[in-house]
Order: structure tokens, then sequence, then C-alpha cells
């Protein structure tokens, strides 16, 4: 992807449904016998093409036309999953739970991923086991077989995503109450709880980090609508943030991205923030800010690659600490080869403002990694080429021809030796 930067954008995006909503939704699929479930605003992207891959090879059909997929499950599916699906994305693991629930049995390989770090899947596995499944590791692969799993209390270690969604699915048909606490509490995980109860399931969860579900015998076909895709609408709000533009993204729930606009106005940004849309004005040069990745409602770690370009424009000394992956600080070379000056110091980078960032050929090494440099390339004065496009094109829909319509000078071109950064002699 080449980006002639340096210029303010100025327009306004609408916001693609939610990728990490969209998966655990599609997952849950598998628990419906001979039903369907109809998805309202899902996205076109990489990674629901490859759950649509993985659901369809268990033997469900997949229709998928604008924005609207049907998954019609048949009565009896496969419970082995191709090895070559589940590799390519994390999210995979989400099927483990209702395959589990639904077939008692489910053999999975451990999944893939962005290389973000160590992500095991142990809090996902312990927790079945406590349902009453036994789980075996052979050759890499999760052999797991359950003769009806049983609602029992689990307490999650950490407030883990995938492993609240995977318990929540596990649970739906387990022999009484399943009790979830310390669960994850992210938007996302109330869109599973909402497709889950329209197919029939009894789920009590209020937010609190509780989540009550009581076994049924079966669902039926139903229909649910994905939520706006907070992490989305954050990049294009801080591609605002980094060109001194004016930016509006609409469609979204403002208060699902709160800990970043109050981070922003923090920093001296000028917000107008309506029901559904936020704008940001131009603002002059942004003032350094510290924060620290939480579980939400803290500050999402899906957000801190791209608001640190905003901080490396900014004046004064930021300091960024990550504290939910190990190791997501892989974009920090590259943005330095563009002249930002980040020193990493165990978990936190050390971010000491410029005033102007320049081009050069950088890497996408994980997916919002890739839109940070995007982001980067949109802020510096020369040209930027983003290489392994593959990596953002998991998370973003038509991401340059959206970021075309708010002015940007964006192209992706056919080989990647055609595209050359301006200052690749630049110094890190
Ligand atoms: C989800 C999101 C991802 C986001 C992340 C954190 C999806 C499809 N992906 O990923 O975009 O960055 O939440 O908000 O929704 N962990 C364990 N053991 C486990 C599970 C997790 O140690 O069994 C650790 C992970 O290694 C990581 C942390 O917990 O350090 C958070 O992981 P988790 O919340 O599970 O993230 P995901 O569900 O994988």
């Amino acid at each position: 992807m080449k980006i002639i930067g340096g210029t303010p954008l100025k327009g306004r995006i609408y916001a693609q449904g939610a990728k990490n909503a969209a998966l655990p939704v599609m997952a849950s699929a598998i628990l419906l016998k001979g039903q369907k479930l109809t998805l309202n605003r899902v996205p076109n992207l990489l990674d629901v093409v490859t759950m649509a891959d993985l659901i369809r090879s268990l033997g469900a059909s997949v229709m998928f036309n604008d924005q609207v997929m049907e998954i019609s499950t048949p009565s009896e599916i496969s419970w082995e999953t191709p090895p070559d699906l589940v590799r390519k994305m994390r999210a995979s693991s989400l099927v483990l739970g209702p395959l589990l629930a639904r077939c008692g049995k489910a053999i999975m390989p451990l999944p893939g991923g962005c290389s973000i770090g160590s992500r095991p899947i142990d809090l996902h596995l312990k927790g079945l086991t406590r349902m009453g499944a036994s789980i075996e590791l052979v050759h890499g692969a999760v052999h797991a077989e359950a003769n009806g799993l049983k609602g029992c209390r689990i307490y999650l270690d950490f407030p883990s995503v995938g492993a609240t969604e995977n318990l929540m699915m596990a649970a739906v048909f387990a022999k009484g109450e399943t009790v979830l606490e310390n669960t994850a509490r992210e938007p996302e995980i109330f869109n599973l709880v909402e497709s889950l109860r329209s197919m029939g399931a009894l789920i009590e969860a209020d937010g609190t980090g509780v989540i009550k579900i009581q076994g049924v015998d079966s669902l039926q076909s139903a229909s649910a609508t994905i939520i706006p895709d907070r992490v989305e609408a954050s990049t294009y709000i801080l591609a605002g943030a980094a060109t001194n533009g004016e930016v509006t993204v609409a469609d979204i729930i403002p208060n699902h991205i709160d800990s970043l606009l109050a981070k922003l106005e923090e920093a001296g940004a000028n917000l107008t923030v309506g029901e559904t849309e936020v704008t940001i004005h131009p603002s002059g040069r942004l003032k350094a800010v510290s924060l620290k990745t939480l579980p939400y409602p803290g500050f999402p770690t899906d957000f801190q690659p791209q608001v640190m370009v905003a901080l490396c424009l900014a004046e004064g000394t930021s300091i960024v600490q990550e504290s939910v992956f190990q190791s997501r600080f892989l974009h920090v070379s590259e943005l330095n080869k563009m002249g930002a000056k980040i020193d990493i110091q165990s978990n936190s980078a050390i971010i000491n403002g410029v005033e102007s960032l320049a081009g050069a050929d950088v890497v996408a090494t994980d997916l919002r990694a890739g839109a940070a440099l995007v982001l980067a390339g949109l802020a510096a004065h020369d040209a930027t080429c983003v290489h392994r496009l593959g990596h953002i094109f998991r998370g973003y829909e038509r991401l340059e021809e959206k970021l075309r319509t708010i002015g940007a000078n964006i192209s992706i071109l056919p080989e990647a030796e055609e595209c050359k950064g301006s200052s690749l002699s630049q110094p890190s």
C-alpha cells in the first residue's frame, strides 16, 4: 500500500460491523440443529471469510451477501476442525465450546493468529474441564469429549474475551446453572449474549462480570445484528488526530470508545460527540498523555498501536503501558524508521513526541500494527509503503477506499517491488 501523506483528512466515514462480535456470533450458529441464524451488518473481512469456511467445513451452509449472512446448520455436523483453517486465526478456537456442547466431542488444533505474544487457551480448557469435559492434547491438537456438560461455577483468572465467549456457548445446553465469574465485559460479549438469547438461550448478564446461564434442551432459528466496530471507528478518529484533520465517524456507539475519547480530550483534541457519531476537529498539536491498556472498560489493547501514532506527534513525553498482551510493540521499530522516537522498557513504550514523521518502507506485523503504520503514513510528509497487507484486511473492510473518500492519497500496488517508501535511509 502506497501512501503519500501530509494532507489533513476531511469527511465522514461509516463504521463497519464489529469483527470481534461477528466471529463469536457466527460460531454460535453451530449450536443450532436443522435451524438458521440470520445476521445483519456482517463486515466483509478475511477473518469473517475464514470463520465462514470453518463453519462450512463442519457441514453448515453459509450464504453471505451485502452484510447479511445466513448460516443453516443441519441436524448432523462434524466435530473435527480442519487444521489449515484453525491455524489461520486464533478466533477459530471459538468453535470449541459450541462443538462440545452440541456434539459431545471436538478435535481442534491449537489456533494461530496475530504475532502479539503467547496466546494460550488454558482458561478455555480449564473451564470446559470444570464443566465435565475430558481434554487431552494430542500432537498439538485439543481432543475434548463430554458425555453431557454440567453447570458449575467457573472463576476466570483473567477476564479473557475468548474464554468468556467459549464457556458461555458451551454452557447453553449444560445441565443446570453455570455461573461464570470475572468474565470479560467487552461490548462484543453482550452482542453474543443478545444473539444467544434470541435463539432461546437463558442467560443473565448485567455487566458486572458475572454471567449466569441456565441450560436448555434446544435452540431455534433467530436473527441478530452485529454492533459497530469500535476498533475500526477509533482507527479513523485517530487518522483525523494524526493528520490534524476533520473526520466524522458515523453509525457507531460512542460510549464504546469512551476510554479513547477521554484520552484524546486530555491530549487537547477538539471533539464533538453525538448520539451515533463522533467528530474530531483540527486541534493543532496534541499534548503528550500516558495510558495503560486494560480489559474493557479500560483502554483497549486493540487501540494501542494506533493511538501511539498520534502520541508520536504530540508535544512532550507519553508513556504507553501494555498490560493485556506480552509483546504488542512490534510496530515500534517500524514507527521509529519513520522518525518516531520511541523506546521500549519492559512492557512500556516511552514516546518522545516529534514534530513530523517521514515516509519509509514498513512492514505490518499484525492487524492493528498494520493499521498504525497506515496512520503514520497518512501523517508523514512523503511516500510510505506498507507491506504485508494481508494482516490489515483481516480486520478492515475497504480500508483504502474509505480513507480515499476523506482525502487520503493511498493506493494498492499489484507488486510489492513497485512500492518504495521515501526515506529508506532514514536513521531509526
Ligand atoms: C480478543 C479479541 C482481540 C483483543 C483481545 C483483548 C476477538 C476475536 N479478539 O482476543 O482483538 O485484542 O480480545 O481485548 O475478540 N489468555 C490466557 N489464557 C487464555 C486466554 C487468554 O493467558 O486461556 C491471555 C492472553 O494470552 C492475553 C490475555 O489473556 O494475554 C487476553 O486475551 P483474551 O481476552 O482471551 O483475548 P482474545 O479473546 O484472544
